[in-house]
């Protein structure tokens, strides 16, 4: 679905990390884990943000700069932007006790979302977030409101356990085996190789956002080709290759 979105804030939240809130009726139909294709004036192709926080009709997007896009995206204050979603499959919600959530980086943003749907649910729910370094710490005050169980790491040890998410994880004998994750490759990689149970959500370049250009696809464990914006963004444990 195209729609409009009327921008309520794009506001500096860490380094080179911004905050996105828009009004827009897709609210009302997005799901923890989908996406949205943002049209930013300039750009021809459209840039896919995961939605991090579902309120009403308004839809929060944390987003990184990293290129000229996300550059030019930063500096729109007010007005509307094109927006195409929501888009993906999403997680699954599933009847599960304990929930593992484990985010890194910008990835921990649609785990957001994610977290407060499964304590809605009753799950108990563990988050633990892992960044290169704290002026990158995002959604920390968010996931201590929400009420969750939350460990944070950085790369360097300038905040929380000095190390990788699966460091602390071992670190604090933290047991739980149902996880849901989204992050840089190989700390997926490396929960793909622990874990037997649970969902990932992966990234990859993407052109039309919605299963018809075969430009994002990724190679599957069974041989077939799986497109990363339409069969994904989220699979299951073992589905595709990493
Ligand atoms: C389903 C999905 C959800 C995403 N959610 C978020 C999010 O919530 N927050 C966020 O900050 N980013 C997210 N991304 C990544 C985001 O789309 C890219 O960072 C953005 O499109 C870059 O645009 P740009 O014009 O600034 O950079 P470009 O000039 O296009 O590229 C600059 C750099 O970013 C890298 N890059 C570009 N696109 C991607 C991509 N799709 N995946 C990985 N690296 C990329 C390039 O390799 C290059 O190094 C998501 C990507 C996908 C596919
Ligand atoms: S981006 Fe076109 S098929 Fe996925």
């Amino acid at each position: 679905m195209l729609e409009n979105g009327k921008i309520i804030q794009n506001n500096n939240i860490a380094e080179d990390i911004y905050e996105l809130k828009l009004e827009t009726d897709l609210a009302y139909k997005a799901k923890a884990g989908q996406f949205i294709n943002i049209e930013i004036p300039g750009f021809f192709l459209r840039r896919p943000l995961s939605i991090a926080m579902i309120d009403g009709p308004i839809l929060t997007i944390i987003y990184k700069v990293v290129g000229q896009g996300t550059a030019a995206l930063k500096d729109i204050k007010a007005g509307t932007l094109s927006l195409l979603g929501p888009l993906g499959n999403g997680f699954p919600l599933l009847d599960e006790a304990r929930v593992l959530i484990i985010g890194g980086g910008i990835g921990l943003p649609p785990l957001y979302e994610l977290a407060r749907q499964y304590l809605k649910k009753g799950s108990e729910v563990t988050v633990v977030a892992g960044f290169q370094t704290s002026s990158q710490l995002i959604l920390e005050d968010e996931f201590k409101a929400l009420g969750v169980k939350l460990y944070i790491a950085t790369d360097d040890g300038s905040y929380g356990y000095h190390g990788n998410v699966l460091a602390l994880i071992d670190h604090y004998k933290i047991s739980d085996d149902f996880v849901l994750a989204c992050g840089p490759l190989p700390m997926l990689r490396a929960i793909d190789k622990r874990y037997e149970r649970g969902y990932y959500s992966l990234e990859q370049r993407m052109a039309c956002g919605v299963g018809a250009c075969m430009g994002c696809v990724c190679k599957g464990k069974d041989g077939k080709a799986y497109r990363v914006c339409k069969d994904g963004p989220v699979f299951p444990l073992g589905k595709v290759e990493l």
